[in-house]
């Protein structure tokens, strides 16, 4: 059965909208990502409200494109995996109550997934055989946590950033020099082509597995408020020190627990820097390294789908996948 089921997973929590279906645990059969940057460019971040409207526009035309796109019917799917939660809750509720909907008519599982589980599932699209225990550095748009995983739902939470997320930190850099939203990927561009020549300060200081951005935010704010830096120095300087503070609080996790490989997900694992220092990273350490391709590593719905195969194969009769009329949207659920 763990071959052949077909998942559809539905990912809604922030300004993605995504649809996919997967065969087993690792096969793509289609995967569908609307995003709705367009709508809140003009705010300079994510409107709730706004985004929970377009979630609700795009979700039928999309489930059933992304239901074409592979070549079934909704006949074909045995089990259903939504985003519960960390996210915005309105924004949640769109996908999992149209999952709710969809798995009671069709009389189907229901898995609630978490996203920051999600984003872990990518690692093990892109890398199945990932030696546990693995340690996971999950850097996104809302988070930037380190955790041990010993098996697929068995985590243990290192630490994670005690204020902003990296990805936020990229996004208000980007907002304070005027290069648009969302500015992770324009900073990185940018960042290519400037000189680290400013000091900013990087990691929270101590023996911890703790971040912190908002002094480096701080720090790139003076340096742009005396006027006369390019902002490709400016972006390089910023994209050094982040990327210092990810290396020297994956280095102090990986002497506490001592896995057998190393991980890296969420959107800002697409940025160039961290990829090449994790690699780097891994190699020193004679370790594996789990980095998945770009387009598995921002929002998509194959990462929950797969996510919530995993779950449900590892206890396929549990009543909770059927009794899901009182599953919740839970913005604040933190593995
Ligand atoms: O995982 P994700 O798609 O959504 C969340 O769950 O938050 O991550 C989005 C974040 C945004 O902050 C975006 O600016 C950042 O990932 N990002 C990057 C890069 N590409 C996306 N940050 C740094 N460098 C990049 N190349
Ligand atoms: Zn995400």
């Amino acid at each position: 059965m763990n071959e052949t089921l077909l998942t559809l997973g539905i990912e809604s929590s922030c300004d993605e909208t995504a649809v996919a279906v997967l065969r087993g645990t690792g096969e793509r059969l289609s995967s569908l990502v609307a995003t709705q940057t367009d709508l809140h460019a003009r705010y300079g971040g994510v409107v709730p409200e706004v985004a929970s409207r377009r979630h609700a526009d795009v979700i039928r035309p999309m489930v059933a494109e992304a239901l074409a796109e592979a070549g079934v019917g909704l006949d074909d799917i045995g089990l259903v995996g939504a985003t519960r939660g960390p996210g915005l809750v309105g924004a949640l509720l769109v996908g999992l109550s149209y999952a709710k909907g969809l798995a009671w008519a069709r009389n189907l599982p229901l898995v609630g997934v978490n996203h920051l589980e999600g984003h872990m599932a990518a690692a093990l699209l892109a890398e199945p055989e990932l030696p546990m225990p693995a340690l996971f550095l999950l850097v996104s748009g809302g988070h930037t946590e380190l955790y041990l995983m010993r098996s697929f739902g068995d985590l243990l939470h290192l630490g994670g950033t005690r204020d902003d997320a990296v990805g936020e930190a990229y996004d208000k850099v980007a907002k304070m020099l005027g290069m648009g939203y969302p500015g992770g990927a324009l900073v990185d561009a940018a960042a290519r082509r400037g000189k680290a020549i400013y000091d900013v300060p990087v990691a929270l200081p101590g023996d911890n597995c703790d971040f912190s951005f908002s002094g480096p935010k701080t720090a790139v704010r003076q340096i742009v408020e005396r006027g006369e830096a390019s902002m490709e120095d400016v972006c390089a300087s910023f994209q050094k020190g982040a990327v210092a503070a990810l290396v020297k609080k994956t280095t102090v996790a990986l002497d506490r627990t001592n896995p057998r490989s190393l991980a890296m997900v969420g959107g800002v694992a697409c940025n160039s820097a961290a990829r090449q220092a994790m690699r780097e990273l891994g190699e020193r350490r004679g370790m594996p390294v789990a980095i998945p391709e770009p387009h598995l590593c921002s929002d998509n719905g194959l990462m929950i789908a797969a996510a919530a195969a995993r779950k449900f194969f590892a206890a396929p009769s549990l009543a909770a996948w059927r009794n899901f009329a009182d599953l919740d949207a839970d913005p604040g659920w933190m593995p």
